[in-house]
């Protein structure tokens, strides 16, 4: 039933990518078309992502300056498993950890529903991968969901912070960002 769950979710994942990546190419063709404000020179290229497609439990994934930057939308149930006992992580409160200031939370979001997130361990820079699953067998019985970077082991919860005892050092960055509107993302900025 587990493997049926996590198929299921790979194959949501899979969707919401592709639309996400159409999501880009579609805002490059409206950036090309419109001349971009000296404020928006000056700071790069930020990026809008569309959330509107992106379902509760899934996650799309965009590149954003050669970094990849995932944003998963998390259930009301993933949402209250950040509320359980956190002593099993290394920085709970991220205070040595980078995100904006408004992330410095819990939920290291500004919305607990959207979680935006640098995919790259703190480690030694590998890509973790999703395990939302609730105790699968490979992770044991007191996982609540989250990411696991294969390379040397790290684990992170559903807000990217990091286990203690494992080797990445400190919570996954959290890019700048901000919301346009209700399910439009812009990743470069901070407002
Ligand atoms: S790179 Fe992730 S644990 Fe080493």
């Amino acid at each position: 039933m587990a493997e049926n769950l996590n198929r299921r979710k790979f194959l949501s994942i899979a969707t919401s990518l592709t639309s996400a990546v159409g999501g880009i190419f579609a805002v490059g063709a409206f950036v090309s078309t419109f001349q971009p404000s000296k404020k928006a020179k000056a700071l790069g290229a930020s990026i809008k992502v569309s959330l509107s497609k992106l379902e509760p439990g899934s996650i799309i994934k965009v590149i954003y300056r050669g970094k990849p930057i995932w944003v998963l939308r998390r259930t009301d149930e993933m949402i209250s498993e950040l509320d359980n006992e956190n002593s099993y992580l290394r920085d709970p409160k991220s205070e040595l950890s980078i995100q904006p200031d408004f992330a410095k939370n819990k939920f290291r979001s500004k919305n607990p529903e959207f979680f935006v997130v640098e995919g790259v361990c703190t480690h030694l820079g590998c890509a973790p991968i999703e395990k939302f699953a609730i105790a699968p067998a490979d992770m044991g019985p007191d996982w609540k969901g989250g990411f696991y970077c294969p390379c040397h082991g790290s684990k992170f919860d559903l807000s990217g912070r990091v286990y203690a005892g494992v080797p990445a050092p400190s919570n996954l960055r959290v890019p700048a960002h901000n919301f346009i509107d209700e399910t439009t993302l812009l990743v470069g900025e901070n407002s």
